[in-house]
C-alpha cells in the first residue's frame, strides 16, 4: 500500500512463509518493490555475505533475488566490520537517514529475544553488538555443522530502533514460542523479557498459530479464532 516503504525485515524460520507470499505476489505482478528500503535487524559478527549461514545469504536467497529491490536499498548490518563502534555507527546513521522504518516484521525468540537483543539487555539502546547467550547459541546451532560454528556475537538492531518503528508485525508459530508470547504480551514490562516492551508500542500486530497461543489460550480460556483483550 506504500511503494516506497521502509521495511524493517527479520531472518530466521518464522518469516519464511511471509517472503514466499511476498515473492508470489510479485511474481503476479500485484506488488512492486522498485522503491522499497530495506534494512534488516541482524547480523552474525564475523560472517561474509557469502556464507550460507550469513543473514545476508538468507535474505538474498529468501526475498532480495526473487524481487525487483534494487540492490542498494538493502541494508544488513556488516558481519565483515570488526570494530563495533563503526559499524553500528555506520548502521545507525543508515536508519535515521531513512527516516524511520514503517514496518517492522520481528519473530521471537524463545527467550523472548527480538531482534539479538537478549533477556537483560537495555531497552534504550540503537545498534548495538552483542554476545549472543547459551540459550540462542543452542536454538542457531541446527544451522550449522556443529554448535562451535556458531558465532559468539552479533550486531543487531536495539530495542530503541524497533520501538521507532511506526508499525510492527510479530509472526511466531510453534509451541517453543507460547511462553515467550505470553510472558511478552500478559508479563510485566522487563529487559528480562525483551518482547514484553512491545505492550508499549502503540501498533502492533502479532500473527500466531495456536501451538504458539497455547498459553495465552488457556489462561485467557479463549478458543482459537475468539477475540483477545
Ligand atoms: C532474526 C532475529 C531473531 C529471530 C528469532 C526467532 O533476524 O532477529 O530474533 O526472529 O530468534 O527465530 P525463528 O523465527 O527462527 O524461530
Amino acid at each position: 500500500m506504500k511503494p516506497d516503504a521502509v521495511l524493517g525485515l527479520a531472518t530466521g524460520e518464522s518469516p519464511i512463509g511471509t517472503y514466499k507470499q511476498l515473492i508470489e505476489w510479485y511474481n503476479k505482478g500485484d506488488l512492486d518493490f522498485s522503491e522499497i528500503h530495506t534494512v534488516n535487524l541482524d547480523e552474525y559478527k564475523g560472517l561474509s555475505p557469502e556464507n550460507p549461514q550469513s543473514y545476508a545469504y538468507y535474505m538474498s536467497t529468501n526475498l532480495l533475488n526473487h524481487v525487483n529491490i534494487p540492490k542498494e536499498n538493502t541494508n544488513i548490518p556488516n558481519g565483515l566490520e570488526d570494530d563495533s563502534e563503526v559499524e553500528c555507527a555506520r548502521y545507525d546513521n543508515i536508519l535515521h537517514s531513512l527516516g524511520g522504518i514503517d514496518l517492522q516484521l520481528l519473530g521471537i525468540g524463545g527467550n523472548g529475544h527480538i531482534g539479538f537483543n537478549e533477556p537483560g539487555n537495555n531497552f534504550n539502546k540503537e545498534t548495538h553488538c552483542v554476545t549472543l547467550t547459551e540459550n540462542t547459541i543452542q536454538a542457531n546451532a541446527r544451522f550449522f555443522d556443529s554448535i562451535d560454528d556458531v558465532p559468539k556475537y552479533a550486531y543487531t538492531m536495539g530495542i530503541k530502533n524497533i520501538m521507532q518503528a511506526k508499525g510492527i508485525l510479530l509472526i511466531a508459530s510453534g509451541a517453543a514460542k507460547a511462553q515467550a508470547l505470553y510472558d511478552s504480551f500478559y508479563g510485566p514490562i522487563t529487559p528480562s523479557v525483551p518482547g514484553s516492551i512491545l505492550q508499549l508500542h502503540n501498533n502492533v500486530t502479532v500473527i500466531a498459530d495456536e501451538a504458539a497461543l497455547s498459553i495465552i489460550l488457556k489462561e485467557h480460556e479463549i478458543t482459537p479464532g475468539g477475540h483477545i483483550k
